[in-house]
């Protein structure tokens, strides 16, 4: 990666790695079109209080730290996501990541973050949350 081609590249190791890839990944969030649209039009979210969940959110998933225990999927609900929102999301995670970290954690994360992706678009499919237009016709 240019950007740290410097460096030698760490994996994640504290709480200090998990805050510089979230605040950089939030902050790609932020400017993407779509998904900037879903966090600050509509969502209107507090990145003051969004930006240190989620820092727990990743604590636990990768060092169960047990500092998160929402309900992360109930919050996405009532959010219009669309099917094609999952890969920019997860474009930009999988980007930050390799931006600044590799090893057996970063890739935990890059995992976990295409698990939890997979789960919440079945679950908002299946609960009718996406246009006809967006959905996969697989047996069409
Ligand atoms: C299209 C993809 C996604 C969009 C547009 C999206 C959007 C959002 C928004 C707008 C919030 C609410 C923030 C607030 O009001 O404070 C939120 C919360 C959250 N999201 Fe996502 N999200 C997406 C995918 C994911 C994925 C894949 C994960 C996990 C890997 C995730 C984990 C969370 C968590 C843990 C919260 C905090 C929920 C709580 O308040 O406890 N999101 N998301």
């Amino acid at each position: 990666m240019q950007k740290n081609a410097r460096y030698a590249m760490e994996d994640i190791k504290n709480d200090e790695d998990i805050k510089v890839f979230v605040h950089s990944f939030y902050d790609k969030v932020g400017k993407d079109k779509r998904l900037g649209y879903v966090f600050n039009d509509y969502a209107d979210v507090n990145w003051n209080e969004h930006l240190p969940k989620m820092v727990d959110f990743w604590s636990n998933v990768l060092f169960r730290t047990g500092r998160y225990n929402g309900h992360a999927f109930r919050n996405h609900l009532p959010l219009p996501i669309q099917l094609g929102d999952f890969d920019r999301w997860l474009g930009l995670f999988e980007k930050t990541i390799d931006e600044y970290f590799e090893g057996p954690k970063a890739e935990q994360a890059k995992e976990m973050a295409n698990r939890v992706a997979a789960s919440f678009a079945s679950r908002l499919q299946m609960a009718g949350k996406f246009d006809k237009a967006t959905t996969p016709s697989s047996r069409e």
